[in-house]
């Protein structure tokens, strides 16, 4: 990782978008984008609703495909790999994780059901502990944790994934103060302690401001502005300024 002029440059980022669109039911939604999430750091992905945040991640992980340009992981491009592969290796959380029926190891086993494994108790204990869950909580119907609860098996089920990037979509949007909390610490201890790097969208721009080494600020489909958040607060442009006034410091 380089670091000039306070910009943070990643010599081979984990995701590059190369004039990335895409379009549906005649609509441009993301408009030539190019742009990367430099490995092993939080980007916070901000801006107004409707600027095609959720859309942008959607097509990171190879969920949807750019209409035109190339997204690349690790500097391969997605479609040069396999769809299963994108997926384990770019996780995603949403606001509300769905919770299969069964218990929360149930659950847990998912992933590595998939790949025709399965899952051992020793992993299912040591999983509960690198996301802070008690473990008596394995033997629980998964759909009675709390949100919080939820949230920490999701983030778990992408580390049994053995997922090197995670994109978040609104994760604690729904959570109370102190669950936030635990899970915005889960999330910094991952990034320091396994080097997963972080695609972070949040309406939250206190939250950014607390998580963000890196900023993408999205405005009508476009990337307006990218950099730290000196360079976000520096921007020029009249709706970046508008959107961040005052909350990025
Ligand atoms: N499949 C689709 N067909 C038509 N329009 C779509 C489709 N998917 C998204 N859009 C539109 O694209 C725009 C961007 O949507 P997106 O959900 O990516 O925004 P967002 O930045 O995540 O918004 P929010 O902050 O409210 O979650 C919106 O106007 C949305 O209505
Ligand atoms: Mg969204």
């Amino acid at each position: 990782m380089n670091q000039e002029n306070g910009d943070i440059v990643s010599p081979s980022p984990a995701i590059r978008l190369d004039g990335v669109s895409y379009r549906a039911n005649h609509t441009d939604i993301i408009k030539k984008v190019s742009g990367q999430f430099p490995t092993g750091n939080i980007t916070a992905l901000i801006g107004p609703s409707g600027a095609g945040k959720t859309t942008l991640l959607k097509l990171c992980n190879g969920l949807i495909s750019p209409v035109q340009g190339g997204i690349y992981i690790e500097g391969k491009r997605i479609e040069e790999q396999s769809p299963l592969s994108v997926r384990r290796h770019v996780g995603i959380v949403l606001q509300s994780s769905p919770m299969i029926q069964g218990t929360v190891q149930a659950n847990l086993a998912l992933p590595l059901q998939l790949r025709g494994k399965t899952l051992s108790e020793e992993q299912a204990i040591a999983t509960m502990e690198r996301v802070g869950l008690p473990t008596s909580l394995l033997t629980r119907d998964a759909r009675e944790l709390s949100g919080g609860q939820k949230q920490k098996v999701s983030i778990a089920r992408t580390l049994l994934n053995e997922s090197k990037i995670l994109l978040l979509d609104e994760i604690t949007a729904s959570l109370d103060p102190s669950s936030l909390q635990e899970i915005e610490d889960l999330i910094v201890k991952l990034k320091d302690t396994e080097k997963i790097t972080i695609v972070w969208i949040t309406h939250n721009l206190e939250q950014a401001n607390r998580i963000g080494e890196y900023f993408w600020v999205m405005v009508d489909g476009q990337l307006r502005e990218v950099g730290t958040k000196e360079e976000i607060y520096a921007s020029e442009d009249e709706d970046v300024k508008r959107f961040v006034k005052g909350v990025l410091s």
